[in-house]
């Protein structure tokens, strides 16, 4: 008897170090498995007198049955402390406030993009679109840049493979509204163009609004009341404007459009002039038909100016203090 309750104390003992289900069925396997303590006593058995048998028989029994509660009584102990760990790893506290989600907002570029287009639809202007990977043709040869011509490399070209370009100005989509469509064209071709040039006032991509108009009567006087009306709807105020004589392949005469800041200093916005006649018969018009005048903006030089920002990189870093205050 003693004997077995020394057993059934090991088996208590073992089942309660157990501490995960896997110890737990290694100390089972001593002494109910095969060749476990309870098992050989079983075996030992044979040689014993059917009386002998039914007494030890009952009492190895008894502590089988024991053991076997301790089993089951860890095994139960041990699921539910399994279970008490997995709660308290899923517990939600429903007290905690929300995570709000954060509302977007516009692009400064995107805003200001938006309004050049406004004031111009306004005034009448389409938009078109174009690709933005060119061949020379289209960003250089109809727009009467020649061939070698140091102008081209003012430009600071992306050349691509296969004899491509990124374009470096929209006046590309001129070229090809005036290929597709009849005169008169009132259009402006906002874009994406790109040059070899990053600095604080320059970045290797940059967004153009470029304007043309062609018509019969198309003159310098009338650009240049667009180019002043634009201005002053663009900004708000009263501006002192002034057309500078300039130079472009594509435009004769030319002029570069500065404007007064608040300290006196004249500032650099824009670039325009008559379409030249060398354009117009590259692209099937008459010039002694139409005449056309033609105009470019650097669109993140407009949002410097309009919120006042010192570093064009600013627009394109993506920090969410910065874009923030747009919204
Ligand atoms: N295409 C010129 C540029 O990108 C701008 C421009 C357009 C100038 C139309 C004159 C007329 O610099």
């Amino acid at each position: 008897m003693s004997e077995l309750n020394a057993i059934v104390d090991a088996a208590q003992t073992a089942f309660a170090q157990a501490a995960t289900p896997a110890d737990l069925e290694n100390a089972k396997a001593l002494f109910l498995g095969k060749a476990g303590r309870i098992t050989e006593l079983m075996k030992g058995m044979g040689a014993l007198s059917v009386d002998e048998k039914k007494s030890r028989g009952a009492a190895i029994n008894q502590a089988k049955q024991a053991i076997e509660a301790a089993l089951n009584g860890r095994r139960q102990a041990l699921a539910d402390a399994q279970l008490e760990l997995q709660l308290k790893a899923e517990a939600l506290d429903v007290s905690l406030p929300g995570r709000k989600r954060g509302l977007g907002s516009l692009h400064p570029v995107s805003l200001s993009m938006e309004r050049i287009e406004q004031i111009f639809a306004s005034m009448g202007f389409d938009v078109a679109d174009g690709p933005e990977i060119e061949n020379d043709w289209y960003n250089f040869g109809a727009l009467n840049f020649p061939e070698d011509h140091p102008a081209r490399a003012m430009h600071d070209t992306f050349y691509v493979e296969g004899g491509y370009l990124l374009r470096t100005h929209t006046s590309s989509v001129q070229i090809r509204t005036m290929e597709q469509q009849a005169a008169p064209i009132r259009i402006i071709c906002p874009g994406r163009v790109y040059r070899c040039d990053s600095d604080q006032t320059h970045s290797p991509m940059f967004h153009q609004v470029e304007g043309l108009v062609i018509a019969k009567d198309a003159s310098f006087a009338e650009l240049k009341g667009l180019i002043v009306q634009f201005l002053q709807v663009f900004f708000e105020k009263e501006l002192k404007v002034r057309f500078r004589p300039s130079y472009f392949p594509f435009t004769e005469p030319s002029a570069e459009v500065d404007i007064m800041d608040e300290r006196g200093r004249w500032l650099e916005v824009l670039g325009c002039g008559m379409v030249h006649p060398n354009v117009l018969t590259s692209c099937g018009i008459d010039p002694h038909e139409y005449k056309g005048f033609a105009f470019g903006l650097g669109v993140e030089r407009f949002a410097m100016l309009r919120y006042d920002v010192n570093d064009l990189r600013l627009f394109f870093q993506n920090d969410v203090r910065f874009l923030k205050q747009f919204a």
